[in-house]
Order: structure tokens, then C-alpha cells, then sequence
């Protein structure tokens, strides 16, 4: 070994065999540089099942709010399930089910048709019409998917909760979108148990509620208690009258709203409409991920309670008539080795997954993933987070046998798809890098004036033309839209990221330049969970930063300071470590357990500038352990010193 090791290994080209056989082709960049919007028309049009062509490809003459395929008519729903059954393909399984305990179910095309046509059946009884937004709270069963392609049958709009949220979570987002329906079960399997989710939707629909109708999902058996609005999912799909018939909508008929954290202590509620976003889900599944629906075995670990669920689980794949592999659980349930397992089981060809997790399962060791058969293994790939090369080789050599290509995808809930990437077959790799938009995407990085930096520079990231997954919205509040995304750089999308352009010109996404957070690849906001700690009663203010972790790539730490009639019960360290679990516990109650903080912090005070702005900086200094970096701007400088004297007694 060299006595300084090469800090960027590679760049590491396709072989000639991964080429020839590769979906993306370099023709795909020539095609996209020479005419765009033709090349994204002829994604749409080959790609997807339109039931009435689309006339125009882009009207962008209510910018920031586009419309794609304007004219074009569609249903979603058929283009993930009934199409492929048309097709011949009834019989290739859609997806193969493992639930946590060991049940599976292997759902083929045929089963997935009839289950959504059913499901739709009982929204419609409930009273569904097109239009209505219906909330979706549930494990990862395949009665999620379902019940997403239901709401899409019948041009509902879906909003689905991740079952990790709490209660509270669940309804205020129930009442931003005014949810006519909440679909639920009476709980799901996590780390060996059962855990329950029928208590929460209940406690979300009490008192005054827009929520008309229950459906309840048997998952688990456990008891639950059903009230006046509760339905059994089974029960009502047996009762219920399928929608067989295939009803079209316009190309910008609403999809689903999504909420994420931004920088305020509110949630936006990000709104994706149908063609655009059906075309980019399944067009960069196809050339990203590389997917051969009739040969691969495609496997995305993440929930359906966000983005990379809704695109890469339900929407790319199905629309690309794919076979997936859907988990229930965690990666260590009930062994460290469960991932490989189901892997080497299943064949799994294509394998999609976040760092944190790669990070996780590098600490259990290499030798837990040797002791299964992973030469169906031939494509990795990553998303949520910036992947740091040392994990990008394990990932490479450990799964993908030192020869799958990996692909680290950049992308947000707000642009609804993959928007860089490499392409396996065309692109030689950088690890850590996610190197180019994907064609048809015009990223840049800009200076403070929006000027493209120079290769070697940093900056901020754009994207500087509409395309077609991008949020339409954020729902109910155009003016949240154009501010949050547009203002900064005059016609320019603004992703709230910071990047760097290498010498060669790759791009590396840097982290958030925002008050957001980003924890295991899951978007927090240091505001939100700010709010969640002042709700409580001992506590008078709180500064909340991300600071680096090793494993999960940010922790929250928060810092509180106590109300002065509260100061005196917690002066002692017992008392002081009880009210610490206390308030860990009320933000997990409040948002939900991701958001509970790994350290809490009492301090006196907060660094704050004269004008009352708390200095989140100086407090990550003294989360990540440095020494606090330059106080100068603040009213008191004395702060700093006070905090870590109180620190270290
Ligand atoms: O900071 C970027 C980071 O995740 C943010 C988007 O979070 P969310 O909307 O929850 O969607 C996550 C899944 C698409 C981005 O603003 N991010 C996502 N992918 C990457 C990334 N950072 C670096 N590299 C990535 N591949």
C-alpha cells in the first residue's frame, strides 16, 4: 500500500458486457442535448399508455407552475397494473411481499389488476369521487400500493403518512388536505412485535374532522377498537362493486400531496399531478436503475411514506411492469443478516438503498453479508444522503462482488424523480459523487448571483428548465411555492443544497445550505422540532442543529433552556437526566420517534446575534466537539463560554 492513500478511488467505467445490455445508452444524452422537450415527448409516449395523445409537450406560461403533456388524457393506474396484463404479462409477478415474520405473498400482475380494481370499489362506496384527497397510514404491506393505485384509478389524490409519524403528525396533515378517508391497519411488525397504528389514526380523527370513513387493514390481529366511522379493509372490498372500467384524466389531473419538512415549523405539503411524473418515475427506474422487467428482480428498501417509496416502489416500477421485492421490516430482524437473506432468496438483481444504511450494516461487519449467495446481484444504487466514498466501496465490493456498477441518485421529494445521476452503461463512476443530471435535466451550480461556477468551485444547486416530475405546488399556498423555490435565483429552481464542481466537472451534492435537517437520509427541520420542545411546559426556548454522525449522517441536538419556575426542580444531575429522556420522548410523541433528538442539552443560554437571530453554527461546533468558531457578531460573546463550562461540569 502507498503510504498516502488515494483519497478518490476510481473513476471506475462500465464493462463491455454492462454496456451492450444497458437500457440508458450515450444516444440518450445526444437525444435530450438535441431536442428536449422532443426527447421527453418520446418518453412520454413510449413509456406510458396515454388513452388520448397530448398535444403540447410544455406550457410554462404560469411559471413557476408548469404543465406537461397539456391535452394528453390517462389513467395511472392502468399503466401500473391492467396494461401489463393486456400485455401477456398476468402472470409475472408485480411484487413479492416478505412480511417481518416470515409470511409472503407473491402478487402477480393478474392479482395486483383485481386487488386495485376492489380497493377503488370500496373508496368509491365511501363516497370517493375524483378529486378528493384520502390519507394512507400503513406498514409496509402490500395493501399500500394498493391503495395508492386505487386512489389513482379513480382520480383521487393520495397523501400518505409515514406510519413512523405520531398522531399529532397525522393530523394536521389529515386537515391541510382536508382527507375524506383515512386507509389504515390495526398495526404492523416491527423488531419482532407488533406495533400498533389504529390508536394513533384514532386519537387523529377525534373532535371535528374532515375524515368520513375508516379502512382498517388486518395485519397483526392485535385487538382494535372499532368506532362509527371504522371499516375492515377486507370487509368493505368484499361488499364493494370493483371499478373495472378504465376512467381517463387529464395529464395534470392531481396525483398525491407528500408532506416534507422545510424550514419552517409547518410542514409543506408538496403536490405531483399525473403524466409528467408517471413519465420521469418511469423513465429514470428504466435508465438508472438499469431495469429489464423481464429478467431483474428489483428490490428499493425505502417506505412508502416517502418520495423514493412513491417513485421507486409503487410508480416507476409498476409502470415499467418490473418484479419487486417488498420487506416489511427492519435490516436486523430477526438476524443482522436479514437483508442478504431475502436477497439471495429472491434473486434480487437490482438492489436500492440509502447510506445510512450501507454505513449500518458495514458496522455489523462484512462477514454478515458473506455468508449469503449475492451473485444476483448486477446493480446498486443509493439515494437520501451524500454517500461517502468509503461506504461507496464496501457497497461495491462487499454486495456488488467489486464489479456492480452503482448509481447515486440525487433528487427531493419537490422534483418527484431521479434528476442526477450516472447512468451504469454509459458513465465511468466517481464514488461519492452523483456526478450529472440525468439526460433531459439541466442541473447547474451557481454562485451567490447565479452565475455557473467554474469546475473546482462551489456553490448552490439548480435546476435551471422545467421537467416534467416536478412539483406542481405546495398544496393550498402558491405563494409558499414561489417563495421557497423561486425567489432566490431569478428563473431558477433553487433545491436548497449545496454542491461542489470537481475539475472534471462532476458534481457532489455538499448537504442542505437551509435549516433543514437530514437524518438517515429522512428530511427534518431544525424549526419543527424546535416547536415540538418549547410545546413542552419546563421549556421556555430551544436551538435545534444537525450535527455530524457517523453512522446516520446528522443526529439532532437540541438545546433548551429551561423556564425559570422549572430551573430549581432540575438543578440536580439525576433530576436534570430524568427531564433530558422527558423531552426526548415529547418530540417523539409529537412528531414522531425519527425526530427524537440524541442529545438534549440545558444550557443558561443561546448565542444569539443583536438582532435576536440564534447561532445555529456555533452550536454545531459544539455538538460535532470543536472548539466554538468566531462569536464575535454576538450581543453577548461571553455565551459561548458559558455553554461549554456547563458542558464540561
Ligand atoms: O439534501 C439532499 C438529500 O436529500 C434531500 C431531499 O430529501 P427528500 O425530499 O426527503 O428526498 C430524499 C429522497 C430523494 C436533498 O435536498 N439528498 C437526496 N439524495 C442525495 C442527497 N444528497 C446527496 N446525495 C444524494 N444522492
Amino acid at each position: 500500500m502507498s503510504e498516502t492513500p488515494d483519497p478518490t478511488p476510481g473513476p471506475f467505467p462500465p464493462s463491455e458486457a454492462f454496456t451492450a445490455q444497458a437500457v440508458g445508452q450515450a444516444s440518450l444524452c445526444e437525444d435530450a442535448g438535441a431536442d428536449r422537450l422532443a426527447f421527453w415527448a418520446k418518453q412520454a409516449r413510449e413509456r406510458l399508455t396515454w388513452s388520448k395523445d397530448f398535444d403540447e409537450v410544455l406550457d410554462w406560461s404560469d411559471a413557476p407552475v408548469a404543465k406537461w403533456f397539456v391535452g394528453g388524457e390517462l389513467n395511472v393506474a392502468y399503466n401500473c397494473a391492467d396494461r401489463h396484463v393486456e400485455a401477456g404479462n398476468g402472470e409475472r409477478v408485480a411484487i413479492h411481499f416478505v412480511g417481518e415474520p416470515g409470511d409472503e405473498q407473491a402478487i402477480t400482475y393478474a392479482d395486483l389488476t383485481e386487488r386495485v380494481q376492489r380497493a377503488a370499489g370500496a373508496l368509491r362506496a365511501a363516497g370517493v369521487e375524483a378529486g378528493d384527497r384520502v390519507a394512507i397510514y400503513l406498514p409496509m404491506i402490500p395493501e399500500a400500493v394498493i391503495s395508492m393505485l386505487a386512489c389513482a384509478r379513480i382520480g383521487a389524490v393520495h397523501s400518505v403518512v409515514f406510519g413512523g409519524f405520531s398522531a399529532d403528525a397525522l393530523r394536521t396533515r389529515i386537515a391541510d388536505g382536508e382527507a375524506k378517508v383515512v386507509i389504515t391497519a390495526d398495526g404492523g411488525y416491527r423488531r419482532g412485535k407488533p406495533s400498533a397504528l389504529k390508536p394513533d389514526v384514532d386519537e387523529a380523527v377525534s373532535g371535528e374532522t374532515s375524515v368520513q370513513r375508516v379502512l382498517v387493514v388486518k395485519r397483526t390481529g392485535e385487538d382494535v377498537t372499532m368506532g362509527d366511522k371504522d371499516m375492515w379493509w377486507d370487509e368493505a372490498l368484499e361488499a364493494a362493486e370493483p371499478v373495472v372500467e378504465v376512467e381517463s384524466f387529464d395529464a395534470e389531473h392531481p396525483l398525491f400531496i407528500l408532506y416534507t419538512s422545510g424550514t419552517t415549523g409547518k410542514p409543506k405539503g408538496i403536490f405531483h399531478t399525473s403524466g409528467g411524473y408517471l413519465t420521469q418515475a418511469a423513465y429514470t427506474n428504466a435508465v438508472v436503475h438499469d431495469v429489464h422487467p423481464d429478467t431483474d428482480v428489483y428490490w428499493c428498501t425505502a417506505d412508502v411514506g416517502w418520495i423514493t417509496g412513491h417513485s421507486y416502489i409503487t410508480y416507476g416500477p409498476l409502470a415499467n411492469g418490473a418484479t419487486q421485492v417488498m420487506y416489511e421490516g427492519t435490516p436486523d430482524t430477526p438476524h443482522q443478516g436479514r437483508w442478504w437473506e431475502i436477497i439471495a432468496d429472491k434473486k434480487v438483481s437490482i438492489f436500492y438503498t440509502a447510506p445510512t444504511a450501507i454505513r449500518t450494516c458495514m458496522k455489523w461487519g462484512e462477514e454478515i453479508p458473506q455468508e449469503y449467495d449475492l451473485s444476483s446481484i448486477r446493480v446498486l444504487g443509493s439515494v437520501g444522503e451524500p454517500i461517502n466514498p468509503e461506504a461507496w466501496m464496501w457497497f461495491r465490493d462487499v454486495i456488488g462482488a467489486g464489479e456492480a456498477p452503482i448509481v447515486d441518485t440525487w433528487w427531493q421529494t419537490e422534483t418527484g424523480a431521479i434528476m442526477m445521476s450516472p447512468l451504469p452503461g454509459v458513465t465511468a463512476l466517481v464514488p461519492g459523487s452523483a456526478q450529472a443530471p440525468v439526460p433531459g435535466i439541466t442541473a447547474d451550480v451557481v454562485d451567490e448571483e447565479g452565475r455557473s461556477v467554474p469546475n473546482g468551485e462551489s456553490g448552490y444547486l439548480v435546476i435551471r428548465d422545467p421537467w416534467p416530475s416536478m412539483l406542481r405546488g405546495i398544496w393550498g399556498d402558491r405563494q409558499r411555492y414561489e417563495d421557497t423555490y423561486w425567489s432566490r435565483f431569478p428563473d431558477m429552481y433553487f433545491a436548497g443544497d449545496g454542491a461542489k464542481r470537481d475539475e472534471d466537472g462532476n458534481i457532489w451534492v455538499l448537504g442542505r445550505v437551509d435549516d433543514v435537517m437530514n437524518v438517515s437520509g429522512h428530511r427534518l427541520s431544525t424549526s419543527e422540532i424546535e416547536s415540538a420542545l418549547v410545546s413542552h411546559d419546563t421549556v421556555a426556548e430551544a436551538a435545534v442543529v444537525g450535527a455530524a454522525d457517523e453512522t446516520t449522517g446528522q443526529a439532532v441536538c437540541a438545546f433548551v433552556i429551561l423556564r425559570e419556575e422549572s430551573r430549581e426542580n432540575y438543578a440536580e444531575d439525576a433530576a436534570r437526566e430524568e427531564l433530558v429522556q422527558e423531552l426526548r420522548t415529547h418530540v417523539g410523541r409529537q412528531i414522531g420517534p425519527i425526530a427524537k433528538p440524541r442529545q438534549v442539552l440545558v444550557v443558561d443560554e443561546l448565542p444569539k446575534t443583536r438582532s435576536g437571530k440564534i447561532m445555529r453554527r456555533l452550536l454545531k461546533d459544539v455538538a460535532e466537539g470543536r472548539e466554538a468558531g468566531d462569536a464575535t457578531t454576538l450581543a453577548d460573546p461571553s455565551v459561548m463560554a458559558q455553554i461549554q463550562a456547563g458542558l464540561k461540569k
